[in-house]
């Protein structure tokens, strides 16, 4: 059974784009609702834990380096099929490819800077959130 939970964070462009508030509202709009949700810096450490599952990708360094770059905003998300439902609003990973209307297409500046991620799994959407979510953090 599909879960009702994904993780997001609004990545450091679409934060200094002022583009947090748009997108928080597109999420808003969607029908999600959110259980948690903080703004941080993340450590090279951090990140790169973050990003584990691409560390045998030749762009994983440069990604660590931007997602370092400055504040990002992580959300814990609510919706029945969460992960399906947040990607079909986030559209595809490579903006260029996204459709109409996703908030890739309005928002990113690259397949790098794609302006936010989303969870590609239920399991990794657990691991995601407790990654940046304690129990105390979550409603
Ligand atoms: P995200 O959803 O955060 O998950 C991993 C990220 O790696 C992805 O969004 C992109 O920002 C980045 N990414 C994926 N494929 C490539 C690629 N071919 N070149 C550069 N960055 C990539």
């Amino acid at each position: 059974m599909a879960g009702n939970i994904t993780f997001s964070m609004i990545k450091p462009y679409a934060v200094q784009d002022n583009y947090t508030g748009p997108i928080l509202s597109m999420i808003n709009e969607a029908g999600f609702r959110i259980a948690a949700l903080k703004m941080v810096r993340l450590t090279r450490e951090q990140a790169q834990q973050f990003y584990a599952v691409h560390r045998e990708r030749p762009f994983y360094n440069d990604l660590v380096e931007f997602i370092t770059s400055g504040p990002v905003v992580g959300m814990l998300l609510e919706k029945e099929n969460a992960v399906e439902n947040f990607r079909k609003l986030i559209g595809a990973t490579d903006p260029a490819k996204a459709d109409e209307g996703t908030i890739r297409k309005k928002y990113a500046r690259s397949l790098q800077a794609n302006a936010v991620h989303g969870s590609d799994s239920d399991e990794n959407a657990v691991i995601e959130s407790d990654f940046f979510f304690s129990k105390l953090e979550r409603f």
